[in-house]
């Protein structure tokens, strides 16, 4: 029997993926010894190996078919666009992608002017408004902060994840049009899916009958 590989997003998403992964018998003691330099983890018994990879790369690793499956925001799998089956919502981490802005700026979302979009998601940001909008835009690449954008006169607007909305608020910004509901996936290697057919969807049914992913 090969191995299965799971690489998982880097942070609190893989701490809360593997706790559900363990909620079906799919654990990794190694995994848990947070002091490990260790890159890659095994399960003998299962079959299984795990690696954990920053959020922006766990796309990549599975388009290639390094890791079979992957768990990692729907932000990520948006912009990345890979070719990869998405299979399954863990439901953790939920969030929303929006458009954010000062109210003073709402009237250039409705104008269709020709507005300057700071965000760290470009990929997500011209789809929304070039295909979805029709609206012509300028999009400015940020890694971070994106939320200083339109106080510092970078940007009309920006797009970007808001989670509680305290960010905003604290900025005097304000959601000014959401574009899609987020939260941590489950995604299959395309190839591995006819070739592991078996197991992974195994690991399907037992995760959508614990009641722990839709
Ligand atoms: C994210 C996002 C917002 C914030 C939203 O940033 O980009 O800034 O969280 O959360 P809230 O609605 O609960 O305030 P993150 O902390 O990931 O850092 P970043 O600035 O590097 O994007």
């Amino acid at each position: 029997m090969r191995y299965i590989t799971f690489a998982l997003a880097k942070g609190r998403l893989a701490d809360k993926s593997l706790e559900i992964l363990e909620k079906i018998g799919i654990t990794c003691e190694e995994m848990k010894d947070k002091d490990s330099r260790k890159l890659i983890f095994v399960n003998e018994d299962l079959k299984l190996k795990f690696f954990l990879s920053k959020a922006t790369d766990v796309p990549t690793y599975v388009e290639y078919g390094a890791a079979d499956i992957g768990v990692v925001g729907k932000d990520t799998i948006l912009e990345a666009g890979r070719n990869l089956y998405e299979v399954l919502d863990f439901e953790i981490g939920k969030c929303r992608m929006c458009v954010a802005g000062p109210e003073s700026a709402r009237k250039y979302l409705s104008n269709g002017e020709l507005i300057r979009v700071a965000t760290k998601y470009p990929n997500i940001a011209k789809d929304y408004f070039y295909n979805q909008k029709h609206q012509t835009v300028e999009i400015i690449k940020l890694n971070g902060s994106i939320e200083l954008a339109p106080i510092v006169g970078l940007s009309e607007v920006i797009v970007d994840i808001v989670e509680t909305g305290s960010t905003l608020k604290e900025n005097g910004l304000k959601v000014l049009e959401e574009i899609c509901p987020l939260s941590a996936r489950m995604v299959v290697n395309q190839v591995s899916m006819k070739m592991e057919q078996e197991r992974i969807q195994e690991i399907i049914k037992m995760l959508k009958s614990a009641g722990l992913a839709k």
